[in-house]
């Protein structure tokens, strides 16, 4: 246990943006538990990334999507270092069928929402009622938050990954609740919508979307990167925003605005 420190959860944490959001929250004196359904090399690398920012961190094995499972991650991450500050909800899934919303089979619009949606509105449920049970140790940890990584696609349409699309608007959603529901308790919610950010989830449309950046398709014209992601959740968990809540970040570089 850490004592003095803030803690902070980051799900899905072992690579790309959870990465990048661990090591910004390292930056700002978090210890981080790292949560993942995958333990791998990429874990190890990012837990030695922590340490190596001067904080310590753990990582906790689970799939957010077994509901069964949350009572023990939960107890997991606090045996870890005690009450939590911050929780990201950054662990999420792409659509594995893109083409025509005509032809979307159940099952994989079902998995979408088993992770991006009911996975992540229960394991929120679950450690908000812990924060408000356990506060952190206040007033040296006031500023507490839990940050929902969404997507671009929870407001823009884009067809091809219709299912995608329809999960990311369900945790816009889940954040403006949450965000009315927990402000009483002293947590601000946020939302992050990224736009297209070089990780392994953009690897296999990288033409496409090199495409549209080379062609200027978006007034910032570069490939996002998961630090962009990883420094605005620094600066909204460090409380660096003060009297916010319920917002929603367009780290897209101005690709959400509407164009005539
Ligand atoms: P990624 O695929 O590199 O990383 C996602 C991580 O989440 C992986 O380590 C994966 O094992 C983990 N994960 C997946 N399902 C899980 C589950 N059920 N339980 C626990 N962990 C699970 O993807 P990336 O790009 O880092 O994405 C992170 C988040 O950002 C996702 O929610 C994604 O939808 C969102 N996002 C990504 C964008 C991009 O362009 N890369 C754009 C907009 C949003």
């Amino acid at each position: 246990m850490s004592g003095t420190r803030k803690v902070a959860l980051v799900t899905g944490g072992r690579r790309g943006i959870g990465r990048a959001i661990a090591y910004a929250l390292a930056g700002h004196g978090f210890d981080v538990v790292i949560n993942d359904a995958v333990r791998d090399q990429n874990a190890q690398e990012t837990l030695e990334g922590i340490a190596s920012r001067g904080t310590q961190g753990v990582f906790v094995q689970g799939d957010i999507a077994d509901l069964a499972a949350h009572e023990r991650l939960i107890a997991d991450v606090w045996d870890a270092f005690g009450p939590v500050s911050c929780m990201v909800n950054n662990a999420g899934v792409q659509t594995a069928f893109r083409g025509d919303m005509l032809n979307i089979p159940p099952e994989s619009l079902d998995r979408l929402l088993d992770v991006n949606v009911r996975g992540t509105f229960f394991l929120t449920q679950r450690m908000a009622r812990r924060m408000i049970a356990e506060p952190s140790d206040e007033p040296t940890h006031p500023d507490r938050s839990i940050i929902f990584i969404s997507s671009g696609n929870a407001v823009i349409a884009t067809p091809g990954q219709a299912d995608y699309c329809i999960s990311k608007a369900g945790i816009a959603m889940m954040s403006s609740l949450y965000a009315l529901r927990l402000a009483e308790h002293g947590i601000a919610v946020h939302e992050i919508r990224p736009g297209i950010i070089k990780t392994d989830m953009t690897a296999d449309v990288f033409d496409k979307y090199d495409g549209w950046v080379k062609a200027r398709g978006f007034p910032q014209a570069r490939w996002g990167e998961a630090e962009d992601i990883g420094r605005t959740v620094g600066v909204l968990a460090a409380g660096l925003l003060p009297y916010v809540t319920g917002g929603a970040y367009h780290v897209d570089g101005g690709m959400h605005i509407r164009r005539t």
